[in-house]
């Protein structure tokens, strides 16, 4: 739209930038036109030790084969410390800031090396090989970080769960990937409340048991030293273990394609899936997007807010990071603990330069009020991003005019678990802003835009967001099921990686992404397969049939929706409406708790008994003046009841 305001890149922005607006435009073409030559050239930031010889090896067509850097052998552990130690081993690597405030730690580079040399001397100790699967299920301490560096160390293979999982869910993912190996902690500390996650692994590893997959060992952090059950055979202490092993430890040496880490996502049919990420070209994406996106420079303290069991945790506060030997902030809290100041009193701390954090915490943040960001300073502050959901004008315009007072550039950052690292993104010096718009590809990205019909949409107008050229970070399969990877990613639009996001391009060749057209809703950043919730909601015996929707909420971006149709008999009490609440959060985890039930004696269905979720959405959204087309349904009074029973009247 033209009308749309346009923030040039100021001069401040562009004085130092690594890339200006030229350098952009030259490299991104080079890119396109000779991605062997491009990536050949960058793929040279990591150490290897075999280079390689071929670069690109991939076809989004077939079977789905995906290679870059094949005969190349690295390891991620060796990049993100052993090479930084000569020049930067006394320099911090990470900055924890505990929950509480007056609780922090720093770690160098130096004393990265050792912990994660022993940690990977423990894992090594109970028999953990290259290719084991581990599971880490653990709350935003260090030895999180220690953990995930450990594995790819020794070449085992990490599956990270976020810690707000329940034991279900984090069983399922134990299942999926035959993971015998789980790190954890005894709890988690959170807005000041504990989370039982030695507890919720007991559990897990019961359930994981009557689905045939035995865990071995758990080694587990002292956090806060609360009470946990204790089984000798299977438990470890990780001080005891730790300070029993050599400080030490050869990093493998793993070929390009090696698997690294395996992350669960949801999708919008099914269980979650394993994105499986391999090790060369997701560390040269990583460090590559982090360099350039947040206009990185040696000495640059840099803090990202997410979660380390989300990608966004795994590439920028993790892997993108310190393979670039930068100053990597490591936050346990929540934005609003002690107060809604938390966020800028940390960016004053530790004098942060880059901070990255999700709209859902910009737009909480704006709706506690201004006094409490302007009680700090936020001097330091010369990047700010935002990543997880779309960013609506009125909480980007409050990021840029409150928090970074006209004077800090924003990186709306689009990308997805599948794809390792940034695809869309302003770069600092080099792209004018718009509010609510992700803007230009990174280098060696071809977004296209697609009808339904798969024709594909030139210049500016609306669709569904593809992309068409391979990238070293983009996902190499579901792990365990290369025929979903195929079927779920390149069939809708043959030969093309579909992202399931719908999107706009303007007349300056700027994306904006509309939000998913999947079932797939995304609540605070947290994104979630509505099969999920509704296979939660009807695994409850009162339950016969569940359909679950987003709708807009102000803060979460999205807020889940149930339509839940109970058994003969059973009466709709506000009792039972809690009840199936809390049954969600048991199967899934607090963050897939419905935010409402609507008790519905029937469900829109065509005459061939598909639920008509249009008409769901349409009401959940209170907006059923615009139902379209009812014709089809097999009992149109259905709706009538739907409409007048609602849960969102405005
Ligand atoms: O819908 C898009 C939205 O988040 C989805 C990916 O979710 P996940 O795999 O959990 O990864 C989140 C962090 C990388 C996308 O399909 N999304 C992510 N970033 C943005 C976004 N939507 C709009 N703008 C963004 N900047």
């Amino acid at each position: 739209m033209s009308d749309t305001k346009v923030y040039r890149v100021q001069p401040a922005w562009k004085k130092d930038a690594l890339i200006d607006n030229d350098t952009y435009q030259k490299w991104y073409a080079d890119s396109v036109k000779d991605p062997d030559k491009f990536w050949g050239k960058h793929g040279k930031r990591i150490d290897w030790f075999k280079p390689y010889t071929k670069v690109k090896n991939a076809s989004f067509g077939g079977n789905v084969s995906i290679k870059w850097f094949e005969d190349g052998v690295t390891n991620v552990s060796y990049n993100c410390i052993d090479r930084h130690l000569k020049k930067r081993g006394n320099q911090t690597a990470i900055i924890w800031e505990g929950d509480n405030p007056y609780d922090d730690r720093k770690i160098t580079y130096n004393e990265l090396y050792e912990h994660v040399c022993r940690m990977a001397n423990v894992l090594k100790k109970h028999g953990v090989k290259r290719g084991d699967r581990v599971t880490i299920y653990m709350p935003m301490i260090p030895e999180a970080a220690y953990a995930m560096l450990a594995c790819t160390r020794i070449g085992a293979v990490h599956s990270v769960v976020f810690g707000g999982f329940s034991p279900d869910a984090l069983a399922g993912r134990i299942v999926d990937c035959e993971s015998t190996f789980v790190i954890t902690a005894d709890e988690g500390l959170r807005g000041g409340r504990t989370i039982p996650l030695k507890e919720n692994t007991d559990k897990a590893i019961d359930i994981a048991a009557r689905n045939n997959v035995t865990v071995k060992n758990v080694l587990v952090v002292r956090r806060t030293a609360g009470k946990i059950a204790w089984f000798d055979k299977r438990d470890l202490w990780y001080h005891d273990e730790a300070a029993s092993v050599k400080p030490d430890c050869k990093p493998a040496e793993m070929k390009a394609e090696d698997p690294l880490f395996i992350l669960y996502t949801s999708g919008s049919t099914g269980k979650p899936k394993g994105v499986l990420h391999t090790t060369g070209g997701y560390l040269v994406y990583a460090s590559m997007t982090h360099q350039y996106v947040f206009d990185y420079h040696d000495g640059d303290i840099y803090w990202c807010t997410a979660d380390v069991g989300w990608v966004t945790g795994h590439s920028y506060i993790l892997y993108g990071p310190l393979a670039n030997g930068a100053t990597t902030l490591m936050f346990e809290g929540v934005p609003n603990y002690p107060s809604p100041s938390r966020f800028w009193d940390v960016v004053d701390k530790h004098k942060v330069n880059i901070f990255y954090t999700a709209p859902t915490a910009i737009r909480a943040l704006m709706g506690a009020g201004d006094e409490w960001v302007k009680k700090s300073s936020r001097k330091s502050l010369r990047v700010m991003g935002s990543v997880g959901e779309p960013i609506n004008p009125e909480a980007w315009e409050w990021y840029f005019n409150v928090v970074g007072e006209k004077k800090v550039p924003i990186v709306d950052t689009w990308w997805q678990t599948e794809n390792g690292g940034i695809l869309i993104s302003p770069l600092p010096g080099a792209t004018d802003l718009k509010p609510g718009s992700a803007t230009r590809p990174f280098f060696g990205v071809v977004p296209q835009i697609v009808d339904n019909d798969g024709e594909v949409i030139e210049g500016t107008g609306s669709g569904n967001l593809c992309i068409t050229e391979p990238w070293p970070g983009m996902m190499r399969t579901v792990y365990g099921d290369h025929q979903r990877f195929i079927e779920t990613y390149f069939a809708t639009y043959k030969g093309k990686y579909f992202t399931g996001d719908g999107c706009r391009r303007d007349e300056d060749g700027y994306y904006w992404i509309t939000g998913r057209v999947d079932d797939v809703i995304n609540v605070s950043g947290h994104r979630m397969g509505t099969a999920e919730v509704e296979s939660a909601l009807v695994s409850h015996d009162k339950v016969s049939e569940a359909a679950v929707v987003g709708y807009p909420h102000d803060i979460k971006g999205q807020g889940i929706y149930s339509y839940v149709t109970l058994m003969a008999g059973v009466d709709a009490t506000e009792d039972l409406r809690t009840e199936l609440i809390a049954h969600v959060r048991k199967e899934i985890g607090p963050i897939a708790s419905p935010d409402k039930i609507q008790f519905a004696p029937g469900l829109p269905k065509t005459r061939s008994g598909k639920i008509m979720r249009r008409i769901l959405r349409k009401i959940a959204e209170d907006d059923f003046g615009a139902l379209g087309d009812t014709s089809t349904l097999a009992d149109p009074a259905v709706v009538d009841d739907l409409i007048e029973h609602r849960q969102n009247k405005k």
